[in-house]
């Protein structure tokens, strides 16, 4: 398919016409029946006023049940008027962001003249159910407007998941009534080591977290745009900051502090201690008043086993549960909690070491550690998000010219280990890389259908900065959207046509503001 409108992602079917759509601020915006969230996000983008009575030269909105598959939309552009048809508001939330990126860039962020906008019949739906972008704000903190802007972008690109990692060893960032420790303590750190080298500290005091109106506030503004927000509650690792505060809720019972250091601490919640679910259960109480989404992230990653090992209190749990190890103890526990969502009408999202011990039921998976993890799952009839390292770690360099690129996550691999990793050194990842993601390589057939989608992480470790935030997250997130939404050509996708079509949606990136980091290997400055 070749067209010029340079859309990305890729719709499914663009049938251009002849003519254009002259866009005025006497354009009338009309909104159907259940239209109204999608109404105010185009009004707003495209500065059009609502007109309830006109239907001539009208940019209008209209859900018609069955018209699309979930999210699909059709946009409909003549020189006389502009349809958007769905069969749900988010096909009509994605109709308006291909709307956004027919105009010329400049208008991109919202319309600001009379704007013409090719005559065209598009026809589109995505590829995947879960498109996910999620942000590490713990080990550096990202405040409402960032996290607000960083929203603006991912659902520009068409993504419908925010995956907001709320809780590590290094900072604890959600306000909790019934904890107060969390914010007072948790969130706080002594020092943090500086992204030029993770073995030396500042030696300033750092933190930061979200108060409940910080936390309604960006929940309402994601729904405003069709986007779900899912929270991340790590458990039973990556604790200490927890531990910090509530010491009685570890296995040694004192000693700890908020983790200065980067990597993977061995102290983490003490799976033998009741309390430690009387802690749990009243965090998600008020983690479900918060958060809507159906899936609620319970990490489960890095769980080291050093301390349940020692502790008599695990090891008491373990005889009476009768558990043979203490990976079938992380599964107890996990499952324990699993429960506890299921009840309250939620499902349980965790890290592929969830699988250790056995995956409890109804558990859905996010594949980090390679694909494995994710085919292990599917063909146990679990849904899995695939997010691998090799292709969807944007915390990682963008080139080998790191000399020339700021500091990102990189890690060689020890000598004696390299054989068993099958690589050298991680840490690098090309948009190339990410573009040739596809999260179905690997399963067999007929497991597809339980692979739900994939997602980017961006974990902040050397990301002090927003500005960091978006060098790291784009254009590398406008290449996995296009992976995760367009359907894959039978001749596999075409890179080429992709950068062709980047080198204009950049100026679409200027015009929002984003500090992305041009892809000099592949386009002219
Ligand atoms: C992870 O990167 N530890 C999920
Ligand atoms: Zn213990």
């Amino acid at each position: 398919m070749t067209n010029t409108l340079n859309l990305i992602p890729e719709p499914v079917s663009v049938e251009t016409g002849t003519g254009t759509f002259v866009m005025t601020n006497a354009t009338p915006l009309v909104c159907g029946d259940g239209c109204q969230k999608a109404g105010a996000f185009a009004a707003n983008v495209l500065q059009l006023k609502q007109d309830a009575g006109s239907n001539s030269g009208a940019v209008s909105l209209k859900l018609v049940a069955g018209s699309t598959t979930a999210e699909g939309y059709t946009l409909s552009v003549t020189p006389e008027a502009i349809n958007i048809v769905a069969s749900d508001e988010a096909g009509l939330f994605h109709g308006i962001q291909t709307l956004r990126q027919l105009l010329p860039a400049e208008h991109v962020a919202q319309r600001s003249a009379d704007a013409e906008i090719p005559a065209v019949t598009i026809n589109d739906y995505p590829k995947f159910s879960w498109r996910a972008v999620h942000l590490d704000v713990c080990r550096h903190f990202f405040d409402v407007t960032f996290v607000k802007k960083y929203i603006d972008l991912l659902a520009f690109h068409k993504m419908n998941i925010f995956h907001w990692h709320l809780t590590e060893d290094q900072g604890w960032r959600v306000e909790i009534d019934a904890y107060p420790k969390l914010t007072e303590v948790s969130a706080w750190r002594e020092s943090t080591p500086i992204p030029e080298n993770r073995t030396v500290q500042d030696g300033k005091p750092y933190g930061g977290f979200y108060t409940k109106d910080d936390i309604r506030e960006v929940v309402a503004y994601a729904d405003s745009l069709g986007i779900t927000v899912l929270p991340e509650i790590e458990l039973p690792g990556h604790t200490i900051a927890v531990l910090a505060a509530y010491p009685e809720l570890g296995c040694v019972g004192e000693g700890y502090k908020v983790r200065t250091e980067w990597g993977i601490e061995d102290d983490v919640f003490c799976a033998g201690n009741d309390e430690v679910f009387v802690f749990l259960e009243k965090v998600f109480d008020e983690i479900l008043e918060l958060f809507p989404s159906e899936y609620i992230h319970i990490g489960g990653d890095e769980c080291p086993k050093v301390r349940w090992e020692k502790c008599h209190k695990c090891q008491a749990r373990m005889e009476e549960e009768e558990l043979h190890d203490e990976e079938e103890l992380q599964s107890w526990f996990i499952g324990k909690i699993g429960n506890y969502l299921h009840n309250k009408g939620r499902k349980m999202i965790g890290w592929d070491e969830i699988l250790e011990g056995g995956l409890p039921e109804g558990a859905a998976v996010a594949s980090w550690r390679g694909t494995e993890g994710g085919i292990t799952a599917a063909k146990q009839g679990h849904e899995v998000v695939m997010c691998p390292v090799t292709h969807c770690y944007f915390d990682y360099y963008q080139s080998e010219d790191r000399e020339n690129e700021p500091p990102a996550f990189y890690y060689e691999i020890p000598k004696e280990q390299q054989e068993q990793w099958g690589m050298t050194f991680v840490g690098l990842l090309p948009m190339k890389k990410v573009y040739e993601f596809d999260p179905l390589v690997g399963v067999p057939e007929e497991y597809h259908s339980f692979v739900v989608g994939g997602q980017s992480n961006l974990w902040s470790e050397y990301i002090p900065t927003s500005q960091q935030a978006e060098y790291q997250a784009y254009p590398r997130g406008a290449a996995i959207a296009e992976t995760l939404w367009s359907p894959m050509p039978d001749s596999g996708r075409d890179f080429d046509a992709f950068i062709g079509r980047l080198s204009h949606h950049l100026k679409r990136l200027d015009a929002l503001g984003v500090n992305y980091r041009f892809p000099k290997e592949h386009i002219d400055q």
